[in-house]
C-alpha cells in the first residue's frame, strides 16, 4: 500500500539532524495533512524551550514531556504527519505506542558524520553541548539503531537526497 493511502498517522523517526521536521513539512503539504512536531508541542505546552527544560529540570523531565507529546499526537483523531523527536524510541512505552498506533513509521537514516555537519548550529540539542558532538552522534546512533529498526515500517537512507526527494521516495 502507498503511504498516501494509509489512513493512520505517518510518523518520522530518526536521529537529530535527519530533517524530520523539514521532510514532515513537505509530506504534510503534499498530503494535505497537519504536521505535528513533538518538540514544538513540548515547547508550546510548557512555554519553555527544550534547552531550558534540559538545563532546569534535567533530561528525565524532558523525556516525560516528550512521551506526553508523542502519545497525544498519536491519539489525535485527524490523520497527521508526526515529526517525532530523536529520542522517542528510548522509552519502551513510546516504542509500543508507535507500533500499535501509528499508520506508518518511517525511519530517516543517515551517516552520523553527515549529521555532525548539519546539527552544529542548532539550539535545541543540548546533548551535543560538549567537546565531541560528532562522537556523541556516533554513540547515540549506535545505541539507537536497534530501537529505530524495531519500530520502523519503512527505512529511507538519506545519503545526499533533498527533502523533496525523500518525500518522493516515501510517497512512491
Ligand atoms: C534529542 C533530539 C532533539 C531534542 C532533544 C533531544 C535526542 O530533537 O528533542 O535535543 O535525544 O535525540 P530532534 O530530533 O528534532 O533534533
Amino acid at each position: 500500500m502507498k503511504a498516501s493511502e494509509i489512513d493512520g498517522h505517518l510518523v518520522l523517526v530518526g536521529m537529530m539532524g535527519t530533517g524530520k521536521t523539514t521532510v514532515g513539512t513537505v509530506l504534510a503539504q503534499r498530503l494535505g495533512r497537519p504536521l505535528i512536531d513533538s518538540d514544538a508541542e513540548v515547547e508550546a505546552r510548557t512555554g519553555r524551550t527544550v534547552r531550558e527544560i534540559f538545563e532546569t529540570d534535567g533530561e528525565a523531565a524532558y523525556r516525560a514531556l516528550e512521551t506526553e507529546a508523542l502519545v497525544d499526537a498519536l491519539a489525535s483523531p485527524v490523520p497527521a504527519v508526526i515529526a517525532a523527536a530523536g529520542g522517542v524510541v528510548l522509552a519502551e512505552r513510546n516504542r509500543r505506542a508507535l507500533k500499535e498506533q501509528a499508520g506508518l513509521v518511517i525511519w530517516l537514516r543517515a551517516d552520523p558524520a553527515v549529521l555532525a555537519g548539519r546539527v552544529r548550529y542548532h539550539d535545541h540539542r543540548p546533548l551535543l553541548d560538549n567537546d565531541d558532538p560528532a562522537g556523541t552522534l556516533v554513540r547515540l546512533a549506535t545505541e539507537r539503531t536497534p530501537l529505530y529498526a524495531e519500530v520502523a515500517d519503512v527505512t529511507v537512507d538519506e545519503d545526499t537526497k533533498t527533502p523533496d526527494q525523500i518525500a518522493d521516495e516515501i510517497l512512491a
